[in-house]
C-alpha cells in the first residue's frame, strides 16, 4: 500500500538534494530507519519499505516528507508486481537500498528449527533483493543516478558459529552484487555493498560490544554513496580487507567463537 507524502519539507523541493530518489527496504528500524531520515534530512525524495503498517505511519507522522510503502519482502512471488507499481507512483525513482534482513540465531540441529524458517531467512535477506533487482532494472537503467545498495555483514566474509543461514544470505549478497556490478558495467547503473560491522539495533539486542550506532552506520554508508566506492566498509569493517590478507587465521578464530 502506498500513502501519499503530505508535503514537502524543504521549502523550494528537492533541487539540491544529494541523491534522486531512494528507496530504502526495512526503513522501520534500525539502520534503515536512521538511513530514512537522514537522507530525508538532507533533502533526498525517500521511500521508506517496511512491514509493519503502524511503524511506516509513526515515521511518516514524524517526516511527513518520507513515502511510505508497506509490503512483506518474504513474499516473494508479489515483488515483480509491487515493483511495478513503485515505479509508476515513483517515476523518479533511481536508487534502491536493500537494507531489510532478518536473522535467526540458531544452529542448525536446534530443536524446533524448522525448513520455513530457513526458507523465509533467505527469501527476505537475499531473494527478495535479487527479485527486486530483477524488477525494478529496465527503470534504473534509465534514470541518471541510478544505484542500487546492498547491505551486507563482516559475516559475509568471516562466519560465526550461531548463525549459519544468515551468513549464508550475506555471502551470497556480497557475490551477487559483485556480479550485478560486472553485469551493469557501462550500463549507468552502480552497484555499491556497505559491509556492516555489529551494529546496535533491535537485531542485536542483547549481544555483542562496542556496536557502532545505527546513525554512524547510515551516516558512513551515505558518505559513501557521495564517494565513488563501490564497496563502502562501515567502522570496524574497515579492517577486514586487511586481516582477510594478512591475518585470515587470527579472524576466523575470533569469530568462530562468536
Ligand atoms: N545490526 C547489525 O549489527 C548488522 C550487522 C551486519 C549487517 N546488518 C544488516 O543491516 C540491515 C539492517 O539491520 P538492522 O540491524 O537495522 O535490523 P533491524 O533493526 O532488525 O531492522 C530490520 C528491518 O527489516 C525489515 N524487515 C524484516 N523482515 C521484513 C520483511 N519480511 N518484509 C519487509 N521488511 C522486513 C524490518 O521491518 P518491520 O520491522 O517493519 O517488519 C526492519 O525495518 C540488515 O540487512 C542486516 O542484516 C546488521
Amino acid at each position: 500500500m502506498y500513502t501519499k507524502p503530505q508535503r514537502d519539507a524543504r521549502p523550494g523541493g528537492h533541487q539540491s538534494a544529494p541523491l534522486p530518489r531512494t528507496l530504502v527496504t526495512g526503513a522501520t528500524s534500525g539502520i534503515g530507519y536512521a538511513l530514512a531520515v537522514q537522507l530525508a534530512q538532507a533533502g533526498v525524495p525517500v521511500v521508506a519499505l517496511g512491514r509493519s503498517q503502524d511503524r511506516l505511519q509513526a515515521l511518516q507522522q514524524r517526516f511527513p516528507q518520507i513515502a511510505t510503502v508497506a509490503c512483506d519482502l518474504a513474499d516473494v512471488a508479489a515483488l515483480p508486481s509491487l515493483a511495478r507499481q513503485w515505479v509508476e507512483q515513483f517515476p523518479d525513482l533511481a536508487v534502491v537500498i536493500h537494507n531489510a534482513g532478518v536473522q535467526d540465531n540458531l544452529r542448525m540441529d536446534e530443536v524446533g528449527y524448522i525448513a520455513a524458517q530457513v526458507r523465509v531467512e533467505v527469501d527476505i535477506n537475499l531473494v527478495a533483493p535479487m527479485v527486486l533487482t530483477q524488477a525494478l532494472l529496465a527503470h534504473l537503467q534509465a534514470r541518471p543516478g541510478a544505484t542500487i545498495v546492498n547491505i551486507t555483514s563482516g559475516l559475509a566474509f568471516a562466519p560465526k558459529r550461531t548463525s549459519a543461514v544468515y551468513c549464508a544470505t550475506k555471502a551470497g549478497l556480497h557475490l551477487f552484487s559483485q556480479a550485478l556490478r560486472l553485469q551493469l558495467k557501462g550500463s549507468g547503473v552502480r552497484v555499491v555493498e556497505a559491509v556492516m560491522p555489529l551494529v546496535d539495533t533491535p537485531m542485536t539486542q542483547g549481544r555483542g560490544k562496542g556496536k557502532l550506532s545505527a546513525e554512524q552506520a547510515a551516516r558512513q554508508v551515505i558518505e559513501g554513496l557521495l564517494g565513488q566506492q563501490d564497496t563502502i566498509w562501515v567502522g570496524k569493517a574497515r579492517a577486514l580487507p586487511w586481516l582477510l590478507r594478512l591475518a585470515p587465521g587470527v579472524l576466523a578464530l575470533a569469530m568462530a567463537r562468536m
